[in-house]
Parts: C-alpha cells; structure tokens; sequence
C-alpha cells in the first residue's frame, strides 16, 4: 500500500488531449452507424470512464451494455481463459461495437471476441482508447483506436493499478 501511495508518475494523456481523441472517435462512429442501430457493449471496469465520455457524445439511437470478463483456468492444457460475465442483451444479428480501455497483447480482445462473434452477430467493430502496436499479438482488426502507445505502464481515467487510480481525470505514465 505504501508503495501504491508514492507511485512515481507522470503526466502522459491530460484531460485536453483525451477530450480530443474520445470527440474524434465519437465522430466517426456517429458517421459509420448514422443508418442503424448499434448495440455498445463496454468492458468493465477499465473502460468505465471512456465509455462514459464517449456514448455521452453518440448520436445514434443505441442500446448500451456492460460485460466482465473473468480469468480461469479450464484445465492444463488450455490455460488461461476470459470468461465473459453479466451479458444480458441479444446480440443476435445486432451491429455489436466493443469499448475497451487498452489493447495490449490483444489476448483479452481476442476472447472476447470470439465468444461474440459465436453470437451471431451482424457486424462485430472494437473501439478502444489505447492501442500498445508493438505488444500486439493477434491479427484481427481494430477500426476505432484512440491513441496508439509504446509500453509504458499507464494509470487515470479508468486504467488501474492493483485497482487505484482508476478516478483520475488524466493518463500518467508509471515510472521506475
Ligand atoms: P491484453 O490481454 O494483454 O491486451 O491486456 C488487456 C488488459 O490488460 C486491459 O484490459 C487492462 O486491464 C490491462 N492493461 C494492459 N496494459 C495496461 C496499462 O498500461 N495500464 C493498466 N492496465 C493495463
């Protein structure tokens, strides 16, 4: 917890330049989705603050949901897996978009993708704040992205550590 306190950070994203980049993919998505009616599924809790900011500057008439998404392990030999928990809306033959706070190895993404895809969905899109590129291990495609990052460790605006920090209005950079 001490440490936790006197966390060395960083401005990295100030609350100006967040306003900026969530406006921009606001506006892009209000174009791409102008003719139908989206269903916005927000990965919590990262994604909280973002997803509150962004949906408040949506246009489009929209449904919005919220989903968790837990770790387990199935058994020895297939590792690690997302569970997704508390989706409660029908995604079938819905244009589904995904916000998310970070893409990092783009594992998480990757599962939950799958397990929406399964759903029969019209169209699946995935919109996130920040991209890390050079982490990324997967290849699927990322139409909205916020802001693409190098790897530093970031906390603010929804992104945690341990699970502080997550109510600051800026991004900072955690340092050595
Ligand atoms: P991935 O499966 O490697 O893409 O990891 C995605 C998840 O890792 C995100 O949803 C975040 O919860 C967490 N994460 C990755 N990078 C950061 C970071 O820089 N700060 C806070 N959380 C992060």
């Amino acid at each position: 917890m001490e440490n936790i306190k006197s966390l060395n950070k960083e401005i990295f994203v100030d609350s100006e330049e967040i306003s900026q980049i969530v406006t921009r993919l606001a506006e892009r998505i209000n174009n791409d989705y102008k003719d139908k009616d989206p269903v916005f599924v927000v990965v919590l809790n990262g994604a909280f603050m973002f997803a509150a900011d962004l949906l408040k500057q949506i246009k489009v008439l929209s449904k919005i949901t919220f989903i968790k998404l837990a770790s387990y392990t199935s058994d020895k030999s297939s590792g690690t897996v997302k569970q997704l928990i508390g989706l409660n809306e029908n995604l079938k033959g819905k244009d589904v978009v995904i916000i998310e706070d970070i893409v990092d190895t783009g594992l998480t993404m990757q599962s939950l993708r799958k397990q929406l895809l399964a759903l029969d969905v019209n169209s699946l899109e995935i919109a996130v704040l920040m991209f890390k590129p050079h982490k990324f291990q997967c290849n699927y495609p990322i139409k909205y992205i916020g802001k693409e990052i190098e790897d530093p460790f970031i906390v603010g605006y929804g992104f945690d550590l341990d699970g502080y920090y997550r109510n600051l209005p800026a991004i900072y950079q955690v340092k050595e």
